[in-house]
């Protein structure tokens, strides 16, 4: 049994709700980073030195060198569900148990997917803009239509938990036609809603609105690149929620001015954070968030309440909860 008032745990962020807390409560000292910016690389590491866990999120760079530098540490709680900021594989070799979020945000992040193909089939964003701009002046009948989702196939690159919050909303709402290109085949999706398996080839050709759920790995790091985009629909929507690496901006960019497709909606960027003279942002039928798929007092609150859980649990019973490489425990 591990005595929790002799550890140190360093939380890298201001993180809202009660799991830093918790965390003082359970008896552990708690270094809590207050300024409004991250910390530095440097300091980072520095200061995980001093710590025996790490309470961090997806902008932090755990790679190889922050885990050589820091073998101290016992854990490595993400908050987060994505984890591609983190050299697991090194952790592992190094016995480093990571924790991270899952499901806390499914239905925050579907909502954000939702609402982008709705302002973006809309162009609601841009819309906006012209009222700002002082171009409201008169109804023109003609211009700037928007499309209709009602009986649309909505394609979903990896349905797992979001995918499948969102192929929820598309069902009940617009009885969308759902297809899917997944590891593996998701049984419950192809009972409640309908959904088809494909091949991304198909995924690609079939669907109207296109809605990317699935992790940043080698395979799907810019996996909508040029040769994507070209295969879709001039029609089609693009969504990205999931991590901007996942398509190539650059490509994208390109497939929208040359009408390669139609729309895009994204709450992640490539790189991030997108800068404001970025030519998507004057595009009519785009919708660009600053990667807010989480950001609900509901999701951010169980997030921090599951990562602080991740360390009480792991130092209390040599357990984490919630866990990236369950391999490390054994
Ligand atoms: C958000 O992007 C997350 O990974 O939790």
């Amino acid at each position: 049994m591990t005595t929790i008032a002799t550890k140190r745990v360093l939380v890298s962020r201001i993180f809202p709700g009660e799991g830093v807390e918790r965390l003082r409560s359970a008896g552990f000292t708690v270094t809590a980073w207050d300024q409004d910016r991250p910390m530095t690389q440097d300091e980072l590491i520095e200061q995980s030195k001093q710590h025996d866990a790490l309470f961090c999120t997806l902008s932090d760079k755990i790679d190889k060198r922050f885990l050589t530098e820091c073998q101290n540490l016992d854990i490595v709680s993400q908050f987060a569900v994505g984890y591609d900021n983190i050299d697991v594989a090194e952790a592992t070799r190094l016995g480093i148990p990571i924790g991270y979020t899952p499901d806390a945000m499914s239905a925050a992040t579907a909502d954000i997917a939702f609402g982008l193909m709705i302002a973006t089939s809309r162009k609601m964003f841009y819309m906006h803009k012209q009222i700002l701009e002082g171009k409201w002046n008169y109804f023109r009948p003609h211009a700037n239509l928007g499309m209709e989702l009602t009986g649309k196939t909505l394609g979903i690159m990896g349905l797992g938990r979001i995918g499948m919050e969102m192929a929820k909303r598309c069902k009940g709402a617009y009885n969308m036609d759902i297809i899917y290109h997944n590891r593996t085949r998701n049984q419950r999706a192809e009972r409640d809603f309908d959904a088809k398996y494909v091949e991304f080839a198909e995924l690609l050709r079939q669907s109207d609105v296109i809605s990317v759920h699935c992790a940043l790995t080698p395979e799907t790091r810019e996996l909508f690149n040029s040769a994507a985009f070209s295969q879709m629909k001039p029609t089609a929507i693009f969504i990205n929620t999931s991590r901007g690496m996942v398509h190539n901006e650059h490509d994208l960019i390109e497939a929208l001015n040359s009408g390669t497709i139609w729309g895009a909606g994204l709450d992640v960027t490539n790189p991030e954070p997108m800068q404001p003279n970025n030519p998507l942002l004057q595009m009519e039928n785009v919708t660009v968030l600053p990667h807010i798929g989480s950001a609900t007092m509901e999701a951010r609150g169980k997030m921090a309440q599951m990562a602080a859980e991740n360390i009480i649990e792991f130092y209390r019973n040599n357990r984490v909860p919630h866990i990236v490489n369950p391999e490390v425990m054994k």
